[in-house]
């Protein structure tokens, strides 16, 4: 018996080195330690033995039984550091290896401007409204006060879809939408994308931007648009910014003006961004015509207000010391992640 025994610990151990898997080492358990296992079977025959014998076979039972165990123990340890390593390995991290690099955008001049603009329109009470680019007829020019044959329609040169649709040459469409779904008081501006079939040069582009602001109460006066156009100009250029109006002509608004501001750049002695003016051309403005007010249901005996377009390029154009405006549109990222 006591030779059974040590084949036992014998084969045991030698199948537990060839084990491969930790599925390998449990059957080999069972195998030999289990309640059907060798090991068992054997000390079942104990009671054939004399009592003289028994000790010695029981105490070398025990000891095999332990040392089977403690190698079951061993190789599944083994296994488990092999397999740790071998994770490990793999997931190893090379912290030498160039990082990649992903590329972070930046905003558009065109927008940079326009954000500013919104939030400094907001801050002086303003909504941000939205318009159609493809307008009707009505909204580009006849509730504008610009009838039909008018030699107005002329002044923008506008690309028609036909059957009554164009793409809006100004965003002074959205004046109208405006005053048809909002009573005054009215407060807004509306940016958008605006149309013009103009020929490209270093000043002009068929698409650009523009702002249009549109307020309406009582009692709304030219002091009103001065003001808040002298606060936006101090604002976008600089504190010493002064604004100047001169005297234009929009079918929309009477009296009309064109609005300058002081050159940022040489503050009004003249340099060669305002070609020696000492001022620059911002916007368009004016009060908005009775007829207008009129064609949105708006009593003009009771209600005035002002209306003012602002050409968004240019703005971003003067900030920036942007020399042609084409590149706006080129959509070059070397130029455009200048900003
Ligand atoms: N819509 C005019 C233009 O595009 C600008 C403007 C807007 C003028 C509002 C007066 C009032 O030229």
């Amino acid at each position: 018996m006591k030779e059974q025994l040590e084949q036992i610990r014998a084969a045991a151990k030698q199948a537990l080195s060839g084990a491969a898997t930790g599925q390998d080492v449990d059957a080999l358990r069972v195998r030999f330690l289990g309640k059907k296992g060798e090991l068992t079977a054997i000390l079942k025959q104990m009671g054939s033995l004399s009592p003289a014998e028994r000790p010695a076979i029981g105490q070398l039972a025990n000891e095999i039984r332990a040392d089977i165990e403690q190698a079951v123990a061993q190789r599944m340890r083994a296994m488990q550091e092999k397999a740790t390593a071998h994770r490990l390995q793999r997931e190893t991290v090379d912290i030498t290896m160039p990082g990649k690099v992903s590329p972070q955008g930046c905003l558009h001049p065109v927008n940079l401007v326009t954000e500013d603009l919104i939030a400094i329109f907001q801050s002086m009470g303003f909504d941000v409204v939205d318009g159609p680019e493809v307008e009707t007829e009505y909204y580009n020019f006849t509730a504008l006060n610009v009838p039909q044959d008018h030699p107005a329609r002329d002044m923008q040169d506008t690309f028609f879809l036909g059957d009554d649709l164009l793409l809006r040459s100004q965003t002074s469409c959205a004046q109208i939408r405006t005053m048809e779904t909002r009573k005054p008081p009215i407060r807004v501006i509306c940016p958008g994308r605006v149309f013009r079939a103009d020929e490209v040069d270093a000043t002009h582009s068929p698409v650009f931007h523009q702002c249009e602001g549109l307020v309406v109460d009582k009692g709304i006066t030219m002091c009103n648009l001065k003001g808040v156009l002298e606060q936006f100009a101090r604002e976008i250029y600089g504190p010493e910014t002064k604004v100047r109006f001169r005297p234009s002509f929009f079918p929309f608004t009477e009296p009309s003006v064109e609005v300058d501001v002081s050159c940022a750049e040489c503050g009004g002695k003249g340099c060669r961004v305002c070609k020696d003016a000492g001022w620059i051309e911002l916007l368009g403005a004016g009060m908005v015509h009775p007829n207008v007010l009129r064609a949105c249901g708006i009593d003009p005996e009771v209600y005035s207000g002002f209306a003012f377009g602002i050409g968004l390029d240019r703005l971003a154009i003067t900030r920036y010391k942007i020399s042609d405006i084409r590149l706006l549109f080129e959509n070059d990222l070397r130029f455009l992640s200048q900003f």
